[in-house]
């Protein structure tokens, strides 16, 4: 990438993370309050910081305790930088620590609400807010004795030292976690840091990235050609808009086809990337290649790796007869880019092989353009609208990379993916006329192997069954399944077994993830 953060972005608050399974969440609230956030590793290199220019530090949480002796310490730039700092959980606890205060395990573990109440006068953290608050808290440890100059802001029932500050050195201390939506006035309070305490203005708004990236896309590309996997999905669609919008038709789109897509989908993408967006597109179909190379396979991770293959030595093919191409775009998003800059949390164990149709392929040897990689999902959606993408694309649900495969257990063939085809419209064409659509993550239908006895008419009939999945979630990380109402869930069951030849039962998944995942393989 040619510049390190989105450009334009102003007034920036730098987020240390020390390990918190809420730091992505503590950024994603600061920009919500007008303010641009980056996280960085607790070990980044102050140069690295500072070229951010931040205007306060916040110091995430973490699963250490300070005087365990490979606990992540506190970094002396953090202290000499003289900028305000808000320390979170064992962020406050390594402020008191390292700056003379006294740290013990808490007689009582605490995890979940407790009730806060703020000590008079209330500090300009607290400013405006109620005298007592439902927070939520997850600890261990706690802060025992104050350090020099620091007085305590608020306490719980089990811990005198709930927050603390320094208001002559505007450092601060919060033993909960102002970031999770289940503290109250959590936003507020860090609103108050930003504003009161930080002097921000709040003149971060997504829409105004848009400018000068299309003007950094330029400067990086020059008279350089570009090209982008396509798939639909909001992320890959507003990358290439943007870099549409900065170099014109010297950016080629493919859009492969692998067969395993929705009702029309490949129609009404292809419709829209070329009248709509005016993209420069190669249409691919390729569903009989896909559509072979899975012909017998059952293993879900199988499928995945088969369809990620294909789908690299397709896109290769393209990119090779387009000649010289020195640019591959792609749609990355700054969770992947955190998770992927997390060394040190070592690699949680696979659950699925996550193949996003637009992964680079190895060998490519082309320079990245990735337009998206400092931004989180919602503001890449304000920035689809503001770039004039339709609804449909914007609120578009995520649909996985190998599409059908994996919501068809069993063996991937025509006439099951037909099957499926027709019962997924059914299921999303009641959701959508419902208006149930509105609060939910993700709903679809899955083909089942499983074969049940049902009667038609007079007729004894052995068909599939149909399940249905709709669930709710923040982020795909964790779901819970959706209560949809039972006159929505009987229109569903009554039209797939009508309209849907072969399936005779229609069943609704209500287990959440974890312990299952989103989609069924
Ligand atoms: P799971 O099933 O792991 O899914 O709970 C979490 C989210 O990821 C999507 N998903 C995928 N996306 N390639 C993708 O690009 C995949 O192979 C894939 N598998 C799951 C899923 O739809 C949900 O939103």
């Amino acid at each position: 990438m040619s510049w390190s953060g989105p450009a334009g972005q102003g007034e920036t608050i730098a987020i240390l993370d020390f390990g918190s399974q809420y730091s992505q969440l503590i950024a994603r609230r600061v920009r919500e309050c007008g303010v641009y956030s980056q996280i960085y590793s607790s070990a980044a290199l102050p140069a690295d910081i500072e070229s951010l220019a931040p205007k306060g530090l916040i110091l995430s949480g973490g699963p250490a305790s300070v005087y365990d002796g490979r606990s992540p310490r506190l970094p002396s730039y953090v202290r000499q930088s003289g900028k305000p700092i808000l320390g979170i959980c064992y962020g406050m606890q390594l402020l008191a620590h390292y700056l003379g205060g006294q740290v013990t395990p808490a007689a009582r573990h605490e995890y979940g609400a407790a009730t806060l109440d703020v000590v008079d006068p209330p500090s300009p953290l607290f400013d405006g807010l109620p005298a007592q608050l439902k927070v939520w808290m997850s600890h261990g440890d706690q802060v025992q004795k104050l350090p020099q100059g620091f007085r305590s802001l608020a306490k719980t029932s089990n811990a005198p030292i709930a927050a603390f500050g320094d208001e002559q050195h505007h450092i601060y201390g919060l033993q909960f976690h102002p970031e999770v939506q289940h503290t109250e006035y959590g936003t507020a309070i860090l609103h108050n840091f930003l504003y009161r305490i930080c002097g921000c203005r709040g003149n971060w708004k997504p829409a105004s990235f848009i400018a000068e990236a299309v003007s950094a896309i330029r400067s990086q590309v020059g008279r350089g050609q570009a090209i982008c996997a396509l798939s639909g999905g909001v992320d890959s669609t507003v990358a290439a808009t943007l870099v549409h919008r900065a170099i014109g038709d010297r950016l080629t789109c493919v859009f492969v086809n692998h067969g395993l897509l929705r009702l029309n989908e490949a129609e009404s993408n292809l419709q829209l990337f070329r009248t709509h967006l005016g993209l420069n597109v190669i249409y691919v179909d390729a569903s009989e290649r896909f559509l072979t190379a899975l012909r017998g396979v059952t293993d879900p991770e199988q499928k995945r790796r088969i369809i990620g293959r294909q789908f690299i030595r397709l896109f290769e093919a393209e990119a090779f007869k387009l000649g010289e191409v020195d640019f591959l775009v792609q749609g990355t998003l700054y969770p992947d880019v955190i998770e992927s800059n997390a060394a040190d949390t070592g690699v949680a164990s696979r659950i699925k092989t996550h193949h996003n149709v637009g992964g680079l392929p190895e060998d490519m040897r082309l320079e990245l353009i990735e337009p998206l990689r400092y931004l989180f999902k919602d503001e890449v959606r304000q920035i689809g609208v503001q770039l004039g993408l339709p609804e449909e694309i914007v609120h578009r649900q995520p649909f996985p990379g190998p599409g059908l495969a994996v919501r068809m257990i069993g063996e991937v063939t025509e006439q099951r993916l037909a099957r499926l085809r027709a019962a997924d419209a059914i299921v999303t064409s009641e959701i959508e006329a419902s208006g149930a659509d509105q609060d939910l993550w993700q709903f679809f239908a899955i083909l089942t192997p499983t074969r049940t006895v049902g009667v038609m008419g007079d007729e004894r009939t052995y068909g599939n069954v149909v399940a249905v999945r709709a669930v709710l979630s923040d982020d795909g990380m964790t779901a819970d399944w959706a209560t949809l109402a039972p006159e929505l869930l009987a229109r569903i069951s009554s039209r797939v077994v009508n309209e849907v030849p072969g399936v005779n039962r229609v069943v609704y998944d209500i287990t959440s993830k974890p312990p299952a995942t989103i989609e069924w393989e």
